[in-house]
């Protein structure tokens, strides 16, 4: 059998044993959200792009071959790690394959910018994580306002416009995905268009300093209201970009101390780009300071329970919810969660309860009670964040933890499993080929 084979067939594990105190500094890698549109901006500007702090995941390589599909040469780690240099010749195709475009939830971003540079498109409709419904008709909206004729059926779209124009936009809800596709087929139309409650997240703000950086006119960036002046095509050029650190990643390491408890200095985390979430972390009792280049976490002692909802930027990210979950499931007392963005993103939960996590869930409610300790089990992670959440929860578990499913975590997470260990935790990623027998005992 060849390695590549084996590889394929592999079913890795990780391996968590209760740990803690947790101590020192954990480097945050550049964000997922991010740099996966940042590598969509090389579709504008022919030559050699290339962005820095670039995280090592699996959704990375993923964007990466979508791109290649187009017609753009991508290398990854050229002369240092965490480079991407992608080079777009000027002859780029409008139709990605569907195995890829299925598979990543940033794949929807191909939509403005090949819609600008050449005027037509067919997809299949984007993969990602599943939390329940994840409709794109906020896009087709912005994009039909903007001149765009759309042919869509439940699998695929396709769409075309002879020139985009500038309009006024003002989304129902300040959708991430319907911010980027909006601005960055904006930055070619004729004249200027203005998205009325836009989405503010940081990493939207990335990608607008990025497309800045490289031509665009583009005001009012990290604000409810964008402005995109219009510039022709071939005005862009490629420039080189440092990509955001990746505010859910420094929240998984504050998670990881706050239920180990330990010491330890986040580098790379922005306390303004985190404020709601610090802000809770402090409620729960928690030491947190802002530190030169990044965050410090102390946690010693239970810590209390307290209620969260999540709401757009720059409101409590989604994103962190499943890490807050489990931090709640062993804090004292009683916290209510209120998912607001995506009513079944609680599938985790099923999870945490074989952890012995005490946990009722109601609609796009959540009740939990925090237990005094969880106990190891076998679990899967169902998707990226929760599937660090569980690693995270395995730290306050007595025995093994073992988490499957883990290419969820690797999608998303830049060696995960190092970085714990260099704070201290007793965690390890296991390889089992699916041709020997599988057995766990916990
Ligand atoms: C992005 C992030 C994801 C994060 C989410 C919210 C990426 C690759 N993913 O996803 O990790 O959890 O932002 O911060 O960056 N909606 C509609 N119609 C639309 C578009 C969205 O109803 O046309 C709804 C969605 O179903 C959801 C809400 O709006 O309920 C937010 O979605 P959106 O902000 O668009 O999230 P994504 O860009 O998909």
């Amino acid at each position: 059998m060849l390695l590549g084979d084996l590889y394929l067939l592999s079913m890795d594990r990780i391996v968590v044993q209760r740990s803690g105190p947790l101590a020192g500094e954990v480097q945050v890698p550049g964000a997922k959200n991010s740099v996966l549109k940042l590598m969509v901006a090389s579709l504008y500007g022919e030559g050699t792009h290339e962005l820095t702090n670039v995280p090592a995941i699996s959704d990375v390589k993923t964007m990466g071959k979508l791109l290649e599909s187009l017609g753009l040469t991508v290398e990854h780690g050229v002369g240092e790690s965490g480079v991407l240099r992608l080079t777009n010749s000027g002859t780029i195709a409008t139709v990605a394959p569907p195995e890829l475009v299925t598979s990543i939830r940033a794949s929807i971003n191909l939509l403005g910018p090949l819609l600008a540079c050449r005027g037509r498109v067919r997809l299949d409709m984007p993969g990602g994580d599943d939390f329940g419904s994840r409709p794109i008709d906020m896009h087709v909206a912005g994009l039909t306002a903007m001149g765009v004729r759309f042919d869509i059926n439940d699998n695929a779209l396709s769409a075309e416009v002879d020139h985009l124009i500038g309009a006024h936009i003002t989304l129902d809800f300040p959708s991430v995905g319907a911010t980027e596709n909006l601005l960055t087929a904006a930055v070619h139309a004729d004249g200027t268009t203005t998205i009325s409650n836009a989405a503010r997240e940081p990493e939207v703000a990335d990608l607008c300093d990025l497309l800045v950086e490289m031509g665009a006119k583009i005001t009012g960036i990290g604000s409810a209201c964008l402005t995109i002046e219009g510039v022709p095509r071939g005005a862009l050029h490629p420039v080189t970009h440092a990509v955001i650190p990746d505010r859910i990643q420094a929240a998984t390491y504050l998670a990881a101390t706050a239920i180990a408890g330990g010491d330890v200095i986040v580098r790379g985390a922005r306390p303004q780009d985190m404020q709601v979430l610090l802000s809770r972390m402090n409620d729960m009792g928690l030491e947190i300071t802002a530190v030169p280049g990044g965050v410090r976490i102390v946690s010693q002692g239970r810590m209390r329970a307290v209620d969260i909802q999540t709401l757009p930027y720059p409101g409590l990210a989604t994103d962190y919810k499943p890490l807050l979950v489990t931090m709640l499931a062993v804090a004292e007392g009683m916290g209510v969660v209120t998912e607001n963005l995506y009513p079944g993103r609680f599938r985790y939960v099923e999870e945490l309860s074989k952890l012995g996590a005490d946990i009722r869930t109601d609609g796009h409610h959540a009740i939990v009670r925090g237990v005094e300790g969880l106990r190891g089990a076998g679990v899967v992670a169902p998707d990226i964040r929760a599937g660090a959440a569980l690693v995270v929860a395995g730290l306050a578990a007595q025995g093994r933890t073992v988490i499957s499913g883990i290419e969820h975590i690797d999608r998303g997470y830049d060696d995960l499993v190092g970085r714990l260990v260099g704070l201290g935790a007793l965690i390890e990623r296991v390889d089992i080929p699916v041709t020997q027998p599988q057995f766990f005992a916990n």
